[in-house]
């Protein structure tokens, strides 16, 4: 009986030594795994241990798992936030610098690896910008050049967002601003075209009226006043036949243009134009053709002529060539004319731009022809070139890509 007894206390004894053994080992497992804890080394075991581990690698899995989804996001939100195509810079409560885009940084000069947790006022110091921050009124955005490059214009706008954060955008309006004042520059012009020959027609509509004039006095002023309604006339023919090039389809390419008769009604246009006071010869080598619309090449090409004529003064020499050129063909128009200062070339094609006003204007010329002619090239995929020299004369040409030339052993018809 006393053994039985003795027995059983050193059984119990070793299984509580047992249970203390194994829940002391697994408790060393468990903070050795807490102190680098990984879904990979999650300890195994026996019994409710075992259970509790697995429990363990499933929390952990799944946490790990959350993790990366969340940095992946984080990198989505950054890599958006810098692709944007304008500046954004997050602000905090004080107006800290938290984060911004590469478009922020480009557009206002700063680097958020220096600037970042530095006060936007004292990155962009312009005292514009730096009212509209403290004005706390962000109700409109901030236009504004900034002083460190003023050929920049910038549209900026604040928005609040969450707890008292601000989000700083950014839009560049430069190209914006530069079509607004081409839009005002051309109404204007358009005014002041029309307006001159408007004035002098009232004039002359007033003397006509007021004076008793004989039938031949009346002829005179109605010629003359004839000639002014004709100038307007012509303005607002070019006028749309410029917004006619701006607004339609470019030409398609399946359209052939025989450039041998274009080129014989070019001269033939010159040549009535100057009625026999210049020397004017073609030359048209290669036999080839355009693909385009006709009536726009006929205009360029006319125009071209048309300018040799009128800016050679009479006895000189205007010479048309047709030719093919590395790169496609080319059309030239060679005068022995005025020429033009090189500083006044790249104006030429501005629409109403001409040298010199006057003689312009005794020519009946509006001042549209060449921005015509650079629109009609340009849907051609064609590109101006002006080389001259004053008092020697001019040379305009215009350039045409391969793509443009048709061949007439390619051509169908
Ligand atoms: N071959 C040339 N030689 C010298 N100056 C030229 C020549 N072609 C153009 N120009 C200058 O360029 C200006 C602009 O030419 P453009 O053809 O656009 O207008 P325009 O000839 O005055 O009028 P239009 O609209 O009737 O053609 C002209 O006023 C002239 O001063
Ligand atoms: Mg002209």
């Amino acid at each position: 009986m006393e053994t039985a007894g003795a027995l059983l206390i050193v059984a119990t004894a070793a299984i509580a030594a047992g249970a203390v053994l194994y829940h002391s080992l697994n408790v060393r497992r468990l903070k050795r795994w807490l102190e680098r804890p990984g879904a990979a080394s999650v300890p195994e075991s026996i019994g409710v241990w075992d259970r509790m581990y697995a429990e363990l690698f499933r929390h952990e899995r799944a946490h790990r798992r959350e993790n990366r989804r969340l940095a992946r996001l984080i990198v989505r939100a950054a890599q958006a936030g810098r692709a944007l195509p304008d500046g954004v810079v997050i602000l905090d409560v004080h107006h800290r610098v938290e984060w911004c885009n590469d478009r922020a940084e480009a557009y206002l000069g700063i680097d958020r690896r220096v600037d970042v947790g530095g006060p936007i006022v004292n990155l962009l110091r312009d005292p514009e910008f730096v009212r509209y921050v403290e004005s706390g009124d962000f109700r409109g955005p901030l236009e504004l050049r900034p002083s460190r490059n003023p050929s920049l214009a910038l549209s900026m706008r604040m928005i609040p967002f969450g707890q008292q954060s601000k989000l700083l955008l950014v839009r560049d309006t430069t190209q914006e601003e530069k079509v607004e004042t081409m839009r005002r520059d051309f109404v204007a012009n358009v005014s002041h075209e029309l307006r001159t020959p408007l004035t002098v027609l009232s004039g002359f509509l007033e003397t006509v009226q007021d004076l008793d004039l004989d039938r031949a006095q009346s002829r005179k002023y109605l010629g003359m006043m004839s000639a002014q309604a004709a100038r307007m006339q012509r303005i607002i023919e070019d006028l749309l036949e410029l917004s006619a090039l701006e607004s339609a389809p470019k030409p398609q390419r399946d359209e052939r243009v025989r450039v041998a008769p274009l080129l014989a009604r070019t001269r033939a246009e010159a040549e009535a134009l100057s009625a026999g006071r210049h020397r004017i010869s073609l030359q048209a080598e290669g036999d080839f053709d355009l693909a385009g619309a006709e009536s726009e090449l006929t205009s360029a090409f006319g125009n071209l002529a048309g300018n040799a004529v009128n800016y050679t003064p009479a006895g000189g020499e205007v010479r048309l060539v047709w030719k093919a050129t590395p790169e496609g063909a080319s059309f030239s128009v060679e005068d022995s004319g005025i020429g033009i200062a090189a500083d006044q070339i790249p104006r030429l094609t501005e629409r109403f731009y001409r040298v010199d006003r006057s003689r312009s204007r005794e020519t009946g010329g509006t001042g549209l022809g060449l921005a015509i002619v650079k629109h009609a090239l340009a849907r051609h995929d064609a590109h101006l070139e002006i080389e001259s020299e004053p008092g020697k004369g001019s040379r305009f040409t215009a350039r045409f890509p391969a793509r443009r030339v048709v061949s007439a052993a390619t051509a169908g018809s």
